[in-house]
């Protein structure tokens, strides 16, 4: 992008969250990283700034965004959540949970966050960067994940500087994720639980706190019938074939605990002891490594994933790289 800003990489310390901050104070776009992926952040109270998010990402004006701030009582100024959300909130927070809930009027966010929509989704996030980036802002941050619109979620600094710069003001380079999915998005209806996306925080330990939690079937698709669900999201340029058994000719390999890797020139695994919690945090950065290798061409064969805990959202996203387009 000609003309764009110059991108600069940002380190994890108090010089470089200063830097995001006045370039945050500007207007500026910050990615930085949270414990489930890189966000690209701006001050969610600013409408010009929020506008330039969605320039960057190419995202469909109708989509709307996620809200983070530093602690549960800043949430609970924003939106106005039902009993269980309070629980929610109290139980995950910090942590990779969203929380969907009718803004508050005098919020004070820009109402193009929302995208048109009555509802806000606003997260804490756990990981101490984005923690301090948000103290030190003193202020509510939209930020969607840091990748152009229908591409995979960026799980380093290096994911996002390969897709976004020259369209961004700065990355705050926190190393890898420690989640590596994005955040269990959690609305309700009538006061009970509704699952919009599954994510970070796994269905079974929602439903220890909560009781029975309502699974919408979600599909995320460009013309989306309700926000949080839009297409062709978390897409690599390969084909992929899921619950393969094992490679076939020509095929790249990405496995699954212990299974065959032979007959396939390209393969990675994504935790070879079985560890849905190590398969999470390699799943984005392994598509990505495999798209490269193919060239974005030709189809990747993935191995069965279990799927109870994690094994659930990661099959979700798998699901939706899979899917047509
Ligand atoms: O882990 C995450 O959630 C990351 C980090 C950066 O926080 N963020 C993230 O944002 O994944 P994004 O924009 O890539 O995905 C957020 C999803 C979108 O599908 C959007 O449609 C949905 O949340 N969403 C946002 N506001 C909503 C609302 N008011 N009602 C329903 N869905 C909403
Ligand atoms: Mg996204």
């Amino acid at each position: 992008m000609s003309g764009g800003p110059n991108t600069i990489r940002l380190s994890p310390t108090d010089r470089g969250i200063r830097a995001s901050v006045a370039l945050l104070r500007q207007g500026g776009l910050i990615a930085f990283p949270t414990e489930t992926v890189y966000g690209l952040g701006a001050d969610a109270r600013d409408e010009r700034a929020v506008a330039g998010i969605y320039r960057a990402k190419g995202r469909p004006s109708r989509n709307p965004l996620i809200v983070h701030v530093a602690d549960a009582a800043a949430a609970f100024a924003l939106i106005d959540l039902p009993e269980k959300g309070i629980m929610a909130a109290k139980a995950f927070w910090p942590g990779p949970l969203t929380l969907v809930a009718p803004v508050r009027e005098d919020a004070g966010i820009a109402p193009i966050c929302r995208a048109g929509a009555a509802t806000l989704a606003v997260r804490v996030p756990a990981a101490p960067l984005a923690l301090d980036l948000l103290r030190a802002f003193g202020g509510p941050l939209a930020a969607p994940s840091a990748n152009l619109s229908g591409q995979v979620s960026p799980t380093s600094a290096d994911h996002v500087m390969e897709e976004l710069t020259g369209r961004i003001d700065g990355v705050l380079d926190g190393g890898d994720c420690a989640v590596g999915l994005e955040s269990t998005i959690l609305g309700f209806e009538e006061g009970e639980p509704v699952l919009l996306r599954p994510g970070g925080v796994t269905v079974e330990a929602l439903q220890a706190v909560l009781g029975p939690v309502r699974a919408v079937g979600v599909v995320e698709d460009e013309t989306p019938t309700a926000p949080g669900q839009m297409t062709s999201h978390y897409a690599p340029g390969a084909m992929l074939r899921l619950d393969a058994m094992e490679p076939r000719l020509g095929e790249a390999w990405l496995g699954f605990g212990p299974g065959p890797a032979r007959g396939s020139a390209i393969s990675l695994n994504l935790s070879l002891r079985g560890s849905p919690e190590e398969a999470a945090a390699n799943l984005f950065a392994h598509l990505r490594t495999l798209d490269t290798l193919l060239d974005g061409k030709g189809t990747i064969a993935v191995a069965p994933i279990p799927a109870d805990g994690l094994g659930h959202a990661i099959n979700d996203r798998l699901a939706r790289a899979a899917a047509p387009r």
